[in-house]
């Protein structure tokens, strides 16, 4: 879409706000693609039934040597070349994931070295919440005077569900997105809304691995390992927050949906994003949606969202974005960007 002009974007930036562009976007998603009907062939399920309930057709699966930091390196490396920078530009590496290479030791520090930089790496666990909250994270970075931040979300979630449990294995899928974020006029990052409710972390966890139960023979056995859910009430937690915390943006910016020209939930469920842009009103035409094609891929559904606009023509400079999301923990977080190359 054409935006608006925006004569006063340079000189008036909104209350909470940053002057912080995108220097570079990428993404990776791996090659095999898994449809509807694939998972039918070994599962109690039907392409129909996962249509209707959620919008997915089919996700990506990552190759069996690959891990998340290689999802990860990928998309780092294709946001760089789209940067035109090298990675000794970048000052920090930010990697959101929830499905890390190993349970000790973070994705982040593999994708520096594997990018050949010696810098400040860390991850960010906010499940499907952590991409939002990586900008988050980059913003404080880059407003304490750091150089560009390279933020990651990447996640392997077909390795952390059942693949036997029809529950949780037709939603997921892998792949990274990776931008690069530096302090420029040309872009506006903020305000934010973040928010978490640790009360109950049993309606969307992992029940056995890490320490408050770990791995034993038995439990593997009994197929604890894998994540589990409770499907209607993480809809409904997600339904409310996702478009209160949109809302709560929109009020602190002192803007209304009007004046988002593309929103771009966390994609988890069609149901889900349409419901949200209804509650925060924002018509169909200016949602971006890609769950039909990547399934839920946690903390990659929006940078792999904004680079699927991007490479159809639907993201421009000047563009202001409204991105929110929610995840387990529970987590849930929204923010403007004000997209803007340098
Ligand atoms: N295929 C066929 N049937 C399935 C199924 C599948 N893949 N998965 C579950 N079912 C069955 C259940 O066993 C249950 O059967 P029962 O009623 O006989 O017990 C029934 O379908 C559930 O139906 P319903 O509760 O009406 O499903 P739903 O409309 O709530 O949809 C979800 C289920 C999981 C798609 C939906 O609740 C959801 O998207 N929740 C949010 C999950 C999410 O986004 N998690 C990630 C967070 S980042």
């Amino acid at each position: 879409m054409t935006p608006a002009p925006r004569t006063d974007a340079r000189t008036t930036r909104l209350p909470g706000s940053l002057p912080v562009a995108a220097l570079g976007l990428g993404s990776f998603l791996p090659d095999e693609v898994v449809t509807n009907d694939d998972l039918a062939e070994k599962l109690d399920t039907t392409d129909e039934w996962i249509r209707t309930r959620t919008g997915i057709h089919q996700r990506h699966r990552l190759a069996p040597d690959d891990a998340t930091s290689d999802l990860a390196t990928r998309a780092a490396r294709a946001a760089l070349d789209d940067a035109g920078m090298v990675p000794g530009d970048i000052a920090e590496v930010l990697v959101a994931t929830t499905t890390p290479d190993y349970l000790v030791s973070g994705v982040a520090p593999i994708v520096a070295d594997n990018l050949g930089i010696r810098v400040p790496a860390l991850d960010v666990n906010a499940a499907c919440s952590g991409f939002v909250y990586g900008l988050r994270q980059a913003a404080g970075l880059l407003a304490t005077g750091s150089g560009p931040v390279l933020l990651i979300g990447a996640e392997a979630f077909t390795r952390a569900v059942d693949p036997q449990d029809r529950n949780v294995a037709i939603l997921f899928g892998d792949g990274a997105g990776a931008i690069v974020l530096g302090t420029d006029d040309a872009g506006e990052l903020g305000p934010f809304d973040l928010g978490a409710d640790g009360s109950d972390p049993t309606s969307l966890y992992t029940p056995v691995g890490g320490t408050r139960e770990p791995a034993t023979v038995d439990n593997i056995d009994e197929r604890r390992n894998f994540m589990t859910m409770r499907g209607r009430e993480i809809y409904r937690f997600a339904v409310a927050h996702m478009s209160a915390s949109s809302l709560a943006v929109l009020a602190s910016a002192g803007l209304g949906p009007d004046d988002v020209d593309m929103f771009v939930g966390h994609q988890a469920n069609i149901r889900i994003l349409n419901a949200v842009a209804d509650k925060v009103g924002i018509p169909a035409e200016r949602c971006h949606t890609t769950v039909h094609l990547h399934g839920n891929t946690s903390a990659a559904s929006i940078p792999l969202a904004l680079a699927h606009a991007r490479d159809n023509d639907r993201l421009a400079p000047g563009d202001r974005l409204l991105l929110t999301a929610f995840g387990a923990g529970l987590t849930w977080g929204s923010c403007l960007l004000t997209w803007g190359t340098a």
